[in-house]
């Protein structure tokens, strides 16, 4: 049985709303891996990548991410890029007691929950997002990372409870929730 479940997928793909839902679900911890950087720096993930740029962004997801996967029974959001970075792939694919889910929606959608949150709550400024001639690059440079991942979970058109269903139900058949065999 996994003692981790590691959430991924392009910004707006559900990560952060998912998590602790499914944490909930599962009696586990969750953690956003952004939340982490921003506790651990003091600052935004804007002004960091203000102040520090992006390649010092990643090198602090990099170990943020080392730490987080030291931990047990916790459900992880990670930050949309933060598969791009050929260590966390290998942290990830190397680690057998970490289930890593992609939440896939096409980037039309993706950018539309964006705009959403961005009207609806005081969302967080997202500096890549903001990047829009790199968008569909990052998208699609992204994608065949992403679908490295256990699970793929299509989301487009689920609503927030309707996804907690159909993962908990996967989790539920899966091989380590079976009985033995005699
Ligand atoms: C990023 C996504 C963000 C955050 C940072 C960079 C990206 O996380 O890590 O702004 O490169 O896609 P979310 O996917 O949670 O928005």
């Amino acid at each position: 049985m996994p003692k981790r479940v590691v959430l991924t997928g392009f910004m707006g793909a559900g990560k952060s709303a998912l998590g602790p839902r499914l944490a909930q679900q599962l009696g586990w911890d969750f953690i956003d891996l952004d939340d982490e950087i921003v506790r651990a720096e003091q600052r935004s993930i804007a002004q960091i990548f203000e102040a520090v740029g992006e390649d010092r962004f990643r090198a602090l997801e990099r170990n943020a991410l080392a730490k987080a996967l030291d931990l047990e029974s916790v459900v992880l959001a990670l930050g949309g890029g933060a598969i791009e970075t050929a260590a966390n792939r290998q942290l990830l694919q190397q680690d057998r007691e970490t289930l890593l889910l992609y939440l896939e929606a096409p980037l039309e959608v993706l950018i539309e929950r964006c705009e959403q949150q961005k009207l609806e709550r005081n969302a967080v400024r997202r500096p890549v997002l903001e990047k829009r001639a790199e968008l569909t690059e990052r998208f699609q440079r992204r994608r065949p990372l992403y679908e490295m991942a256990d699970w793929t979970i299509d989301t487009t058109g689920q609503t927030l409870d309707e996804l907690v269903t159909v993962v908990v139900a996967r989790w539920n058949e899966a091989p380590w929730n079976q009985p033995p065999e005699r």
